[in-house]
């Protein structure tokens, strides 16, 4: 798959360049992303170069994952990153602490939704975070998605072992989900 760009309102949703390596290596070092995310920790610069030369490329390639940077705009600076596996249908994101508390994340993630209905044959967008991840879960049911529960995450901790996780999802049209009430 060719990467494409998405166009949020007020935002650039684009490829990550050599150029964010360092603004992804500090990013990274935030403590909330050793206790929330599965990225390494600690994090390296050379961690930001295999992410962004051959990860992101080779899973854009292959289908398995598609990731933006997020930007305020056509070479703006380093915002976050937004992903979307596949065939799972599963978002991820971060942003940088500086950039967080207004709306980017929902407005990012409303437009993977989108692109992700009208590229992939999905049917469901899912989410999950680790209990206790209340930006993230706020996060989800702002852009819309709907609770389906506390389980172990699909997506492994860094020890190999599944998580405790609330997850959610979007569907393409919603009449058969079993909605539950958000916990937070
Ligand atoms: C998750 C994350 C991207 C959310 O970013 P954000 O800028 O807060 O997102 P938004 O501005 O769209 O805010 C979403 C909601 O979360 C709320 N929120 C943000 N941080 C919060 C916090 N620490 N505690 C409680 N609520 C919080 C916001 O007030 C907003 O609520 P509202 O819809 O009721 O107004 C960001 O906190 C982050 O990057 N965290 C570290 C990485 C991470 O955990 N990623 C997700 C892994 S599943």
């Amino acid at each position: 798959m060719e990467p494409f760009s998405l166009h949020p309102d007020g935002l650039l949703l684009d490829q990550l360049t050599g150029a964010d390596l360092q603004l992804i290596a500090l990013y990274c070092s935030d403590p909330v992303f050793e206790q929330f995310m599965t990225t390494p920790w600690p994090y390296s610069l050379a961690d930001a170069e295999s992410f962004v030369g051959e990860y992101v490329p080779a899973a854009w390639a292959n289908g398995s994952e598609w990731t933006w940077a997020i930007r305020p705009g056509a070479g703006g600076e380093l915002l976050g990153v937004i992903s979307l596996r596949l065939p799972s249908g599963m978002i991820g994101f971060w942003l940088g602490a500086p950039h967080r508390g207004s709306g980017i994340m929902s407005a990012a993630t409303e437009a993977v939704v989108g692109a992700a209905f009208t590229r992939t044959p999905l049917q469901a967008v899912k989410w999950e975070a680790h209990v206790g991840n209340i930006a993230s879960l706020r996060t989800a049911r702002r852009a819309g998605f709907s609770y389906t529960g506390e389980h172990p995450g699909a997506i492994l901790g860094r020890d190999g072992n599944a998580v405790q996780s609330w997850t959610a999802e979007i569907q393409h049209s919603s009449h058969d989900l079993q909605a539950l009430e958000w916990p937070a």
